[in-house]
């Protein structure tokens, strides 16, 4: 039993491509998976630089998976995380959490957070010292039309040639732990079905960034220029954007947004966007050098 588990058959060891075969089967078999990763699949991720991962071994067979981000402005999350079984998940998940903030506190790491998407997650994450900081809350807006407003910008397609553009406004607009890596940028960017600018004058000064699933379509990233926030840029995006699925006839439109960001909710729900009650709790804590 995992519960009578004894601590000195139970190491940590850096994740290496060795145990990628057990990484994926215990991701396909075990309950206790979390998966976090925005852009990128998971193996792509896991093998990349962006990747800080451990292994936690019981008797050299591998009980579990920790993986967070390489922090940007000392802000990182956890990606993935995968537990064999319930008895090995507070045994292997204290060992891994050790390893990982050691390395994450090398890299300048302030703060660790963690989306919950498993109710399974609370208590591990509770006995870790992890609480609550905010909310990812999920709007839609079913197909119906959407009134044309005049607006100064010029709405224009981005392309892969606007990527660094883009990026430095995503850069700008976002708080830290929303930050993304160039490389995600990019990727989003060519898989993206439809993203837009905001052209004010000649300067781009916000865009939208969106994909499309079967029947419906998903505003995955908007953002404008700190100078330019509340002179109506946002709402002429988003509106272009439902126009656009509305003539493709998509069924609804979704986005994602924080609790704490009421500038973003007064743009969706003023547009149309209602909330589904598909909420995520965002959990975190600060990292302190011991
Ligand atoms: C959210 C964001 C895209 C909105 O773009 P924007 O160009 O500022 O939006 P608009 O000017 O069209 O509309 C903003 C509206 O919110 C209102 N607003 C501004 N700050 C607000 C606040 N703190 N709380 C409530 N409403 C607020 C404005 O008055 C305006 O309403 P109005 O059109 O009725 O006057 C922009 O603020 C941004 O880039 N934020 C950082 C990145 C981000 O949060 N992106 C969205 C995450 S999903």
């Amino acid at each position: 039993m995992m519960s009578h588990m004894t601590t000195t058959a139970l190491r940590v060891v850096p994740y290496t491509r060795d145990y990628r075969a057990t990484f994926n089967d215990m991701m396909f078999f075990s309950s206790y998976m979390h998966l976090h990763l925005d852009w990128s699949h998971v193996d792509t991720w896991l093998h990349s630089d962006d990747a800080i991962a451990y292994v936690a071994l019981y008797h050299d067979r591998a009980i579990g998976f920790l993986g967070a981000s390489r922090p940007i402005m000392g802000k990182t999350w956890i990606r993935v995380a995968v537990f064999k079984d319930e008895t090995a998940i507070m045994p292997a998940l204290y060992s891994l959490w050790d390893a990982i903030q050691q390395t994450l506190i090398l890299l300048q790491a302030t703060d660790i957070y963690w989306m919950i998407f498993d109710d399974w997650l609370y208590n591990p994450l509770s006995r870790l010292g992890l609480s609550s900081v905010d909310e990812v809350i999920t709007f839609v807006r079913y197909n119906s039309p959407m009134l044309i407003s005049t607006t100064p910008y010029t709405i224009r397609s981005a392309n892969m040639n606007d990527v660094d553009v883009l990026f430095e406004i995503d850069k700008q607009a976002f708080a830290p732990m929303w930050q993304m890596t160039h490389d995600d940028m990019r990727y989003a960017r060519r898989v993206a079905s439809v993203c837009t600018m905001a052209l004010h004058g000649d300067e781009i000064v916000g865009f939208q960034l969106s994909t499309m699933h079967h029947h419906n379509g998903h505003l995955a990233r908007l953002a404008v220029l700190p100078k330019m926030q509340g002179k109506g840029v946002g709402s002429a995006l988003v509106s272009d954007l439902v126009r656009y699925f509305n003539r493709r006839h998509l069924d609804y439109v979704s986005v994602n947004t924080q609790l704490s960001n009421t500038a973003s909710q007064h743009v969706y729900t003023k547009l149309g966007f209602v909330r589904n009650g598909y909420d995520m709790p965002i959990w975190g804590i600060p990292l302190t050098k011991s």
